[in-house]
């Protein structure tokens, strides 16, 4: 074995020894074997985009998920339909083909009505890669508008008493008033775009106040999370832990992990606030130190089979684009190290390649394992973080111009 493919296969789990010894992972950054990288990266990118540009003109909503490798959809975007156009802007950067745009434009035109939708809190998934990136590349006035409108909609859900903004349910609805996801840690990127953009500071305020308490009532001392945690809706008082897609209210759902590594770096980069970097670091550390030789994350770390339990992709590469933006924020080159990896790792273990009949690009990911819906699948999140990821590795200027990469 060459040195390049052991500096490749080099598991994370030693990474993040090296990280807690406090060693910087230079002499892996610099036996990387950049040329391979790179070549790899580029084909998953090129295939994916392929794969868009296939399948994409006949889709007339949004895929949530695979079933038998093929799409099925949603008509009003349940929480997952601005990863479809996001993924069409990716696409429309990486290959120049005007006709990625105009598929872009149709798909985010029909998440209209849900800007003024205030009974979720996936306003940021649903509204960020698909309107707010739709003014960053058209200029166009009317997605800027629309994208402070859901954030309008979306500070709607916020709790005064507790500080949190509350994740499903109606606001009408009494069931779930005072349930908190780690998933929206995600979604808050749109309040701070809401506040660049009008001035009002309302926004920002409540994204912090909402990272503040997930960063005080989630994060256990080893730096590993719970899907879920539960307040008290009148009192806002902290109830404790719970779970509705990891397999317990103590275990560790790998997506959540990843929303919270990539939810955490987003909201330091916004305020500069030192102790939200250090909680970004802890969930990463705690990722990484859980990651198996093929670097692609369990479905739950703390599952009773973990790591030897099925697989969700998508925590993979969500988590890498928030390791890339950790290695530039820290100076430390280990985190880069690792999200090339499982870029890596994931472009030549979970794609689709070897099949006639796929639609989708990513394989291997895991949507609801306790309610066993959408085992080992493709999901859209996956295939947009996919290349979000790698596009920041060829060129981070182009995803730059899709989603603000910059920091306070
Ligand atoms: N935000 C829901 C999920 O990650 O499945």
């Amino acid at each position: 074995m060459s040195v390049t493919r052991r500096t490749l296969l080099t598991t994370a789990a030693g990474a993040a020894v090296a990280a807690s010894a406090g060693t910087s992972a230079v002499a892996s950054a610099t036996t990387f074997d950049q040329a391979s990288t790179t070549r790899t990266l580029r084909q998953a990118a090129d295939y994916a985009v392929a794969k868009l540009g296939a399948v994409a003109p006949g889709v007339t909503a949004f895929p949530v998920g695979t079933k038998f490798e093929k799409w099925t959809y949603s008509n009003n975007g349940d929480w997952v339909g601005g990863f479809w156009p996001g993924q069409l802007w990716l696409a429309w950067l990486h290959s120049g083909d005007d006709r990625f745009k105009t598929l872009a434009l149709a798909s985010a035109e029909k998440l209209a009505p849900r800007q003024n939708d205030t009974g979720t809190h996936d306003l940021g998934f649903l509204f960020y890669p698909s309107w707010v990136t739709a003014w960053r590349l058209t200029g166009d006035d009317k997605w800027r508008a629309g994208a402070v409108q859901a954030a309008s909609s979306l500070i709607k859900r916020y709790n005064p008493a507790g500080k949190f903004i509350r994740a499903w349910g109606a606001l009408t609805d009494p069931k779930d008033a005072g349930r908190v996801i780690m998933d929206t840690m995600m979604n808050l990127d749109l309040l701070s775009f809401a506040t660049q953009q009008t001035g009002d500071r309302q926004y920002l305020d409540i994204a912090v106040a909402h990272a503040r308490t997930a960063q005080r009532n989630f994060v256990r001392p080893d730096g590993s999370t719970p899907h879920v945690f539960d307040f008290d809706p009148v009192t806002g008082a902290p109830i404790g832990p719970n779970t509705v897609q990891g397999y317990s209210p103590t275990s560790c759902w790998s997506r959540g992990q990843a929303w919270g590594v990539y939810g955490f770096t987003t909201i330091h980069r916004r305020t500069g606030d030192p102790e939200f970097l250090a909680t970004a670091r802890k969930l990463a550390d705690y990722a990484l130190s859980r990651l198996t030789s093929d670097h692609v994350p369990v479905w739950d770390y703390l599952a009773p089979q973990a790591p030897n339990d099925v697989k969700d992709a998508s925590a993979g590469v969500i988590m890498a684009c928030g390791l890339l933006d950790l290695a530039e924020l820290t100076h430390r080159t280990q985190y880069r190290d690792s999200a090339l990896r499982i870029l890596t790792a994931i472009s030549q273990t979970c794609l689709t390649t070897k099949s006639t009949r796929a639609e989708a690009s990513v394989a291997r990911c895991t949507r609801n394992r306790p309610a066993e819906d959408g085992v080992e699948v493709s999901l859209p999140y996956a295939d947009y973080y996919l290349l979000e990821g790698i596009l920041r590795v060829l060129d981070r200027r182009k995803v730059d111009r899709a989603v603000d990469l910059s920091s306070v």
